[in-house]
């Protein structure tokens, strides 16, 4: 399942997701996305994984989306990408608990897939930003049914749609992450976290997350009225113009 920039690795009951992109901060390629949802989904038929770990590199959790791809679907009327849809579905679906380690940058969907995951490890450097609307695009993944559900619809607002960033302190105190700790332990704390987990009875702790986590139907239905409306944005002028501004910033 490993492919040359996400790592697939299983160990005494965790399934470690790395995203290993660092020269493009782990921006998501759609190659990247097949392999992450690969992983989720063969997490929940394997009976020897207890707990999922999703982590980055060290100062790159992940750019999100890489923005060659949105440029691409402006220009064409594919509109959002089908592997990021279903990688946004697995992790709805994904019926393994699954921890974060984030560290450093965490933009786009770096940042909405941590609405789905049940431990966030975050470190001093972590960067937390939705610029969506700065995009011309809208909020992706559920978040914006989940974002005002977790830090109600003010902070909620201030974060998806002003895109103000946050950082590890607020990240915390909003509900984004469970703990702040140093940058260079950002991955041994989620291994611990993940091997807490793994450790409890998994049929207890299926049952439990189940029930917090609710029916799936409100998630998926929300993702697909999201890029529906994503989809027709892509192809607006607005974002078209922010896409190609980003990548002549350096030139
Ligand atoms: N898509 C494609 N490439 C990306 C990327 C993305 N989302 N994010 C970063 N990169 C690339 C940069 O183009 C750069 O490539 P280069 O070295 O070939 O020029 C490399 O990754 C490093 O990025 P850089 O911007 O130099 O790093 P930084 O530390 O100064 O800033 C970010 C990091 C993540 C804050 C910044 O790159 C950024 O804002 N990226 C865009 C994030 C984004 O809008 N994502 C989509 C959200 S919907």
């Amino acid at each position: 399942m490993t492919t040359e920039h996400v790592i697939v690795t299983d160990a005494d009951g965790i399934r470690t997701i790395r995203m290993s992109r660092p020269d493009k901060k782990n921006a998501l390629t759609l190659a990247m996305y097949e392999a992450m949802t690969a992983a989720l989904e063969g997490a929940n038929v394997d009976g020897s994984v207890r707990c999922v770990l999703i982590a980055g590199m060290p100062g790159a959790f992940s750019a999100g989306n890489d923005l060659t791809d949105f440029l691409k679907a402006a220009e064409s009327t594919g509109g959002l990408n089908r592997p990021a849809l279903r990688f946004l579905s697995a992790l709805i679906r994904c019926n393994k608990p699954m921890v974060a380690a984030v560290s450093g940058v965490a933009v786009g969907v770096g940042t909405t897939m941590l609405f789905h995951c049940d431990f966030v490890v975050a470190g001093s450097d972590a960067y937390f930003s939705t610029p969506f609307v700065s995009l011309g695009l809208i909020p992706e993944a559920a978040s914006s049914l989940l974002a005002p559900r977790l830090m109600g619809q003010r902070r909620a607002f201030e974060l998806l749609v002003m895109g103000h960033p946050l950082n590890a302190t607020h990240a915390k105190e909003v509900g984004i992450a469970n703990i702040v700790v140093a940058p260079e332990d950002v991955d041994a704390e989620g291994l611990k976290a993940a091997r807490e987990i793994a450790a409890l009875p998994a049929g207890a702790v299926a049952l439990s997350r189940a029930l917090m986590r609710g029916a799936t139907d409100e998630l998926l239905a929300r993702i697909d009225q999201e890029a529906k409306i994503f989809s027709e944005r892509l192809n607006s002028p607005e974002a078209k113009v922010a896409f190609e501004a980003f990548f002549a910033r350096k030139r």
